[in-house]
């Protein structure tokens, strides 16, 4: 069977930063170690006065067909995943392809273009479509073009103002592709829960504790699932595991109880059974109380272990790179969770020997639902994540006030009419005009 899977990647950050344990954390009386040791955070990137949802996907999307020599009648599908949509009818990747179709000869006619919604599992079922479509043999040869874009903003004074971010993340899905080959096999854990929404609103209603709690059951239960497919997943057979990454410490929970699950049963938990005791079995104990005592007292033993330590440092840890200083991008988080997994291996010195290595993939979305599938290093994946310029990006992003930061917010709030200076120029992209005849927004490509 042909591989399909992941054949470039492209990232736009929003070219803005708030530095929260600097600027932010004092302004709210914090502690600023709760953003770097708690969530985990340096900066977040916020979309200048001229940026949203569809400039950084378009000015994503043009980094990548210019560098893959694509030509618009190559595409043959463009998906947009977001929960930042502003239009409840028009998709989003309408509005990208008109943005492109400015600047290229010929057009997207042919496409077929859509959007996909489920909290931040959306890019990640949007890259699923793609390859159904592409291994049901709809592509005509084409490549599909999946966009993940979001301004991940939320009410001032909200907990979770504190994990915001923005930024797009393109990739395109192919048959022999260059980066990572996707597993058939995939993993659910899907429920009706009420943790964060937007009922017809721009900020999200949010109950963090839950999200976090229910974010470690649809995925323990997604990993149930992989597993009931493939058999048990080894520790040792993992070279990275992206999960969705709201907030690295979102993940640094994630990544024990995902070490616990793996290891049980196996010969790692009879090795640390001497210092550690083995881990509980609910049958062992009289109440669901007790036994969930005994459970948290073993995580923590096994957070302080050796063996627990090395796997994190190298198969969760380089998943956060990107993550602690951009913040949280919504759909496009795990997509930046296995980019900073990629980019770790390069600079590491790894090359063809990483090839055939296998990611674990974990995304979640709100609402609530967790997939987990596994990916295959492919050979040209080492040339494709050098490409990337994204550090060129982040170090010329502008370092907002906190004033500053509030007028960005209030610029990007869709009830508000605040007019603010933009704080970089434009340069070689498409950027936010205005409103048209039908209250469309309307965007330009400034050379
Ligand atoms: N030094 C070190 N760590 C510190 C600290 C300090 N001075 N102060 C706080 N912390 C730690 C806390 O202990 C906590 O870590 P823990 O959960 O491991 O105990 C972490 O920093 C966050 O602090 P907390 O007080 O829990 O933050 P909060 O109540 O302001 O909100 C969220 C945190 C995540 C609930 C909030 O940001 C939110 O609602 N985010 C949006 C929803 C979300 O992202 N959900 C995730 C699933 S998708």
């Amino acid at each position: 069977m042909t591989a399909v899977g992941i054949d470039a990647i492209e990232i736009r950050t929003g070219k803005l930063q708030l530095d929260l344990p600097n600027t932010f954390a004092p302004k709210k009386g914090e502690d600023p170690e709760k953003y770097t040791k708690g969530l985990g955070l340096e900066t977040s990137s916020f979309p200048d006065v001229y940026e949203d949802i569809v400039t950084m996907g378009a000015n994503a999307a043009k980094s990548l067909l210019d560098r893959k020599g694509l030509a618009p009648d190559e595409i043959g599908r463009i998906d947009v995943a977001t929960e930042s949509a502003f239009d409840h009818s028009k998709p989003v990747s309408t509005y990208i392809a008109g943005c492109l179709e400015q600047v290229y000869d010929g057009d997207f006619r042919h496409a077929n273009k859509g959007e996909r919604k489920f909290a931040c599992v959306s890019g990640t079922q949007a890259i699923d479509d793609a390859y159904n479509w592409i291994r049901a043999g709809r592509n005509r040869g084409r490549a599909a073009l999946v966009i993940a874009t979001d301004t991940a903003l939320y009410e001032r004074g909200d907990p979770g103002e504190a994990t915001q971010g923005a930024g797009a993340v393109a990739m395109l899905v192919t048959e022999d592709p260059s980066i990572v080959e996707l597993s058939t096999e995939q993993g659910y854990g899907s429920m009706d829960e009420t943790d964060f929404l937007k009922p017809n609103q721009q900020f999200p209603s949010v109950d963090g504790k839950r999200s976090m709690q229910v974010y470690l059951s649809r995925m323990r239960e997604a990993l149930e699932d992989y597993e009931s497919i493939v058999g048990p997943v080894e520790p040792d057979t993992v070279a990275y595991a992206p999960f969705h990454t709201p907030f690295p410490g979102m993940v640094r929970k994630a990544g024990l109880f995902a070490y616990r699950h793996i290891t049980r049963n196996t010969s790692i938990e009879d090795e640390l059974a001497d210092s550690i005791g083995r881990q509980p079995r609910e049958d062992d104990y009289g109440s669901r109380e007790a036994y969930e005592e005994a459970i948290s007292e073993y995580m923590d033993a096994l957070k302080g272990t050796d063996r627990y330590q090395d796997w994190y440092a190298e198969t969760i840890e380089p998943t956060l790179g990107l993550s602690r200083v951009v913040g949280n991008w919504y759909t496009g988080s795990v997509h930046l969770a296995r980019t900073s997994a990629l980019r770790d291996a390069a600079e590491r010195g790894l090359d063809d020997a990483f090839v055939g290595e296998r990611l674990l993939v974990g995304s979640y979305g709100s609402g609530a639902q967790a997939e987990i599938h596994s990916e295959t290093v492919r050979p040209g994946w080492r040339e494709e994540i050098e490409a990337l310029d994204i550090d060129e990006q982040l170090a010329s992003r502008y370092d907002l006030s906190f004033e500053e930061y509030t007028q960005v917010h209030e610029v990007h709030d869709y009830d508000k009419s605040v007019d603010v200076e933009e704080f970089t120029v434009p340069d070689g992209e498409f950027v936010f005009t205005g409103w048209g005849r039908m209250n469309e927004r309307t965007y330009d490509y400034v050379e």
